[in-house]
C-alpha cells in the first residue's frame, strides 16, 4: 500500500476487547480505480459479532462511571492522533475507497471534528428538576448513556459516517460496536488502532468486520445487550433492520436515503449556484446521500444555467484519487457503474437530452460526470437515488409547484435552494418536507449542525447538541416524604 508511512495502520483483522482476532478464512479489499488488490482482511461473522458485544457489555458499566472530564481527555486524545495521522488515514481510505485525496483528507478532518465536538459536550450532559405536583415531592431529571450500541456504517464515508456515531457513544457513556462495510473496512480498523494507542479501555470500541452482513446485523440488532441500534446506508437495508430491532424494542437512529431537491429561482446568483452545485452533486463522484439529485432551475435562466453547468463540468479532472488534479474518482465497484448508466439510459429513452460527458479512464469504475437537459420529475433519474455524477436539470415557472415537485418524494435527508428573495428563502425553508435545507449554500455537514432526515430518509441526529441525546436514556427520580 503505496505511500503510508505508518505501517502499523494497516490493519486486516477485527479488533475485538482490545485485541486484533485472526478469522478462519479472508476476503479482498480492492482499488476501485484499477481492481489491484489492497488486502486480504480476517472474515468475521456472527460468533466474532456476539464475541464483540459481550466484550462491549463488560467494559461499559466501568465507563459509564468514568468521570465525564476523563471520557472527554481520552475523546480528545483519539481525535489528536486521527489529525496527527491526517495524511495516512486520508491515503488508505483514497486507496480503499476512491475519492480524491484532497476529499479524503477532509473526511479525515470532518470526522474528527465530531469527535472533538462531543469530547466537549461530554462534559455538559445535565439533568433537570421540575417543580412538583405537591410539597411532599420533589421531581429530579438524570440522563444515563443507553448501554451497548451498534452499528453498520457504509462505504462512502469510510472514516467519517462511523467515526461520527462513536464519538457521541463514547462521550455519552457506551460502548461501541462497529461493523463497517466490507468493500472498505481498512479506515475503521486504523481508526481502532488509534484507539488502542490512546489507551481506550479495551471493549469500549469494536470494530468487526466481514462479508456476511446479514449475520452481523441479525447480532447488532438483536443480542439482548445491544441497547441501541444506529444504521447509515439504503432506506431498502433500513427496513429491514429497523424490522429486527423491533423484535427486541431496540432505540434506533437511522440515516438513510435521499433524494436531494436543488432549487435555482430566477432571482438567484447564478454562478453562485453553480459553485454550490459543483459541491452539492460531485462531491465523492455524486455517492452521498445528501447529494443533489434533482435540479429544479427557473424557466428564465434554464438555458444560462446549462450553458454555465456545462462549462464548468467539462473542467472537472477525472482518474485515481491519487493522482493530482483528479476531482471526480471511480465509483466504487462496476454494479455502481452499470446502475447509474441503465438510470440514464432510461431517462434518455423517456426523452432527456445528454449534454456534457467527458471520457473515462479504460480501467477502473468510472462514470464521467453528466449534465442531462429535459428531464422531468416523473423520469428514472429523478425517481430513484443516482449515487453518480450525474446531474438531470429539470425546468419550473412556479414557486408553489417547484415546492410540490420538491416534496413529491419519499425521502426527505436534505435540500438547497439559491434565490436572493428574503421572503421566499423563509417560505420555501419551511415548506420543504426535508429534515436539513441548505440555502445559497452546497455544502451544509458539520460536526455543530444536527444531520438527519424526516420520512424516509430516517430519523435521529448525528451532530450537534442534540447528536448526544441518540445515546441517552432520560430518568426521572421521584422524591416522596419531603414535607416532614
Ligand atoms: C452521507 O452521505 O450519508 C453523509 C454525507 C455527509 O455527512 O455530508
Amino acid at each position: 500500500m503505496q505511500g503510508i508511512l505508518d505501517k502499523q495502520l494497516i490493519r486486516k483483522t477485527s479488533f475485538i476487547n482490545g485485541q486484533w482476532q485472526d478469522a478462519a478464512d479472508t476476503f479482498e479489499v480492492r482499488n476501485p480505480a484499477n481492481g489491484q488488490l489492497l488486502a486480504e482482511v480476517g472474515n468475521a461473522g456472527a460468533d466474532e459479532a456476539t464475541a464483540a458485544v459481550e466484550a462491549a457489555y463488560q467494559a461499559q458499566k466501568a465507563w459509564a462511571a468514568t468521570p465525564a472530564a476523563q471520557r472527554a481527555a481520552l475523546l480528545m486524545a483519539w481525535h489528536d492522533a486521527m489529525l496527527a495521522h491526517q495524511e495516512d488515514l486520508a491515503r488508505l481510505l483514497t486507496l480503499e475507497q476512491g475519492k480524491p485525496l484532497a476529499e479524503a483528507k477532509g473526511e479525515i478532518a470532518y470526522g474528527a471534528s465530531y469527535v472533538k465536538w462531543f469530547a466537549e459536550e461530554a462534559v455538559r450532559v445535565y439533568g433537570d428538576t421540575i417543580p412538583a405536583p405537591s410539597a411532599d415531592k420533589r421531581v429530579l431529571v438524570v440522563k444515563q448513556p443507553v448501554g451497548v450500541v451498534g452499528s453498520i456504517t457504509p462505504w462512502n464515508f469510510p472514516n467519517a459516517m462511523m467515526v461520527r456515531k462513536a464519538a457521541p457513544a463514547l462521550a455519552a457513556g457506551c460502548a461501541f460496536v462497529a461493523k463497517p462495510a466490507a468493500e472498505t473496512p481498512l479506515s475503521a480498523l486504523a481508526v481502532a488502532e488509534l484507539a488502542q494507542r490512546v489507551g481506550l479501555p479495551a471493549g469500549l470500541f469494536n470494530v468487526v468486520v466481514g462479508t456476511d452482513a446479514p449475520a452481523i446485523g441479525k447480532v447488532l440488532t438483536q443480542h439482548p445487550h445491544i441497547r441501541k441500534f444506529s444504521f447509515t446506508g439504503s432506506t431498502a437495508t433500513g427496513k429491514r433492520l429497523l424490522a429486527q430491532c423491533a423484535e427486541g424494542v431496540k432505540r434506533t437512529s437511522m440515516e438513510l436515503g435521499g433524494n436531494a431537491p436543488f432549487i435555482v429561482f430566477d432571482d438567484a446568483d447564478l454562478d453562485a449556484a453553480i459553485t454550490g452545485l459543483l459541491a452539492a452533486k460531485f462531491r465523492n463522484a455524486g455517492q452521498t446521500c445528501v447529494c443533489s439529485n434533482r435540479i429544479f432551475v427557473h424557466s428564465k435562466v434554464y438555458d444560462a444555467f446549462a450553458d454555465k453547468l456545462v462549462s464548468a463540468v467539462a473542467g472537472l479532472g477525472i482518474g485515481d484519487g491519487l493522482a493530482e488534479g483528479t476531482q471526480i474518482g471511480p465509483l466504487i465497484s462496476q454494479g455502481a457503474v452499470d446502475k447509474v448508466a441503465e438510470l440514464v439510459n432510461q431517462s434518455l429513452a423517456q426523452g432527456a437530452q445528454c449534454r456534457g460527458s467527458a471520457p473515462v479512464p479504460t480501467e477502473g469504475h468510472y462514470y464521467p460526470p453528466t449534465v442531462l437537459t429535459g428531464v422531468s420529475n416523473a423520469m428514472a433519474v429523478s425517481r430513484n437515488e443516482i449515487f453518480g455524477p450525474v446531474a438531470p436539470l429539470i425546468p419550473f415557472d412556479d414557486e408553489s409547484d417547484v415546492i410540490a415537485q420538491a416534496n413529491d418524494s419519499e425521502y426527505g435527508l436534505a435540500a438547497y435552494l439559491y434565490s436572493r428573495d428574503i421572503g421566499r428563502v423563509f417560505r420555501v425553508s419551511e415548506a420543504l418536507e426535508y429534515g436539513m435545507v441548505a440555502v445559497n449554500e452546497g455544502i451544509l455537514s458539520n460536526a455543530a449542525a444536527p444531520f438527519g432526515g424526516v420520512k424516509a430518509s430516517g430519523h435521529g441526529r448525528e451532530g450537534s447538541r442534540y447528536g448526544l441525546d441518540d445515546y441517552l436514556d432520560i430518568k426521572y427520580l421521584c422524591l416522596g416524604g419531603m414535607d416532614k
